[in-house]
């Protein structure tokens, strides 16, 4: 056996990257190596796209092209609407997304990926469409008809139209801007080393985003913000929070949105969804479920701080988003509406330098059985 077997391949190395960075014991994490907090503070969703995809922060008529490229992609074609609408209504936006994205590849055939141009105009095709995919089946699946987007709104307000047919407030926007910028990029995520995978065997960038958004589904990855709503609403209330707690531990059951395989201290991006909560309430007034979160977070530092598990993104994204009115299984949509950027910029690095993914295995099974006849089984 020529290497040590790592179960979860925990610390190895997949691929070698420029695209971001986690400082796991400081809680530090970078884009292109600029902090995530000052991104948030100044960057937008659309800027920070263009530099984890092209390596660098553009210049200002670099990024008004970029964003005229991105608002003239958002369309999506009447086939794409004709098949949402043939999804069930009480299935996962997750899954409605997955198949909608595997669908745009047979639009869009792109099948060779070794042009560059093309390759770019893949990736705003996809960041375009996604918010797109995700708000009509938000509502076709309640029987509303699909709305198209609007070129006079910004990314974020365009989104928050094409839900509600209303042009959200300014600080609705802001805030989802500011939580697609967190969520964007984030190392060799499980999603992220998927899409690796897939684009290594060469297929087309719509099938290296089916197979991310698919892992990013998960419970153990995306899926957590979900789970962590769900939880704050059962606990109900701050004096609820220990023996809820105490009894899940007790019967060894995770706390969602709590525990990283890299951060060893609180996840950056949970403090500034903090701020970003409280900016929010300031404006929009409290969420009940914030206090229940902020005693779930100090009794578990009690519980498991000496495990160094703390909370992580998925932890406080979900109050954020219940807060604007959003439903629950929207959340992890809008993860991957964001991710799709950190995905893609993977993808561009796979290309680069491509090698088939094709790890080995310690096989544990028996070898020279004989082939009984079915008869005598
Ligand atoms: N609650 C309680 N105990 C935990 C938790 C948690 N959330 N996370 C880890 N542990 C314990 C675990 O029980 C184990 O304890 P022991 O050594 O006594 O058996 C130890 O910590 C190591 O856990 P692990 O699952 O082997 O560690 P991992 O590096 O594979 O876990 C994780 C990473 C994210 C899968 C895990 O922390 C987890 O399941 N968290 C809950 C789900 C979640 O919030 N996922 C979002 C992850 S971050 C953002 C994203 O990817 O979307």
């Amino acid at each position: 056996m020529p290497h040590d077997f790592m179960p979860g391949l925990a610390g190895v190395p997949a691929a070698k990257s420029a695209v971001s960075d986690v400082d796991g014991e400081r809680g530090v994490l970078e884009y292109r190596g600029i902090r995530i907090e000052d991104l948030c503070a100044q960057s937008s969703f659309l800027e920070t796209a263009y530099l984890l995809l092209l390596g660098r922060l553009p210049s200002k008529p670099e990024l008004t092209q970029f964003v005229i490229d991105i608002t003239r992609h958002r369309r999506i074609k009447y086939r794409i609407v004709d098949l949402i609408k043939c999804l069930p209504e009480q299935g996962h936006p997750m899954d409605a997304l997955q198949a909608s994205v595997a669908a745009l590849g047979m639009f869009y055939p792109g099948r060779n990926v070794t042009d560059q141009t093309n390759n770019y105009w893949s990736a705003v095709r996809l960041i375009a469409k996604l918010p797109t995919i995700v708000a009509a089946y938000a509502r076709l699946r309640r029987g509303d008809e699909q709305i198209p987007p609007r070129d006079d709104l910004n990314f974020c307000e365009n989104f928050l139209y094409m839900l509600s047919d209303t042009v959200p407030a300014t600080i609705l926007a802001d805030t989802l801007d500011t939580c697609l910028v967190l969520h964007a990029e984030h190392t060799m995520n499980a999603s992220t080393f998927t899409g690796l995978v897939t684009a290594s065997t060469l297929a087309d960038p719509y099938t290296v985003v089916a197979s991310s958004i698919g892992t990013l589904k998960g419970p153990l990855h995306g899926g957590a913000n979900e789970e962590v709503v769900a939880m704050l609403k059962e606990i109900g209330s701050p004096a609820r929070v220990r023996p809820y707690l105490e009894e899940k531990l007790q019967r060894k059951q995770k706390i969602m949105g709590f525990g990283h395989r890299v951060y060893k201290v609180k996840d950056p991006r949970a403090t500034i969804l903090q701020q970003i909560c409280e900016r929010l309430f300031k404006k929009c007034g409290a969420s009940p479920l914030y206090e229940v979160a902020l005693e779930v977070e100090r009794v578990s530092a009690e519980l498991l701080g000496t495990k160094k598990i703390y909370p992580n993104v998925d932890f406080y994204s979900g109050i954020v988003y219940d807060r604007m009115g959003l439903d629950p299984d929207f959340f992890t949509p809008i993860f991957a509406m964001a991710r799709v950027a950190g995905w893609l910029a993977h993808w561009f690095e796979q290309l680069r330098e491509n090698k088939l993914f094709r790890p080995d295995q310690i096989y544990e099974g028996a070898h020279n059985r004989p082939y009984v006849p079915i008869e005598k089984r």
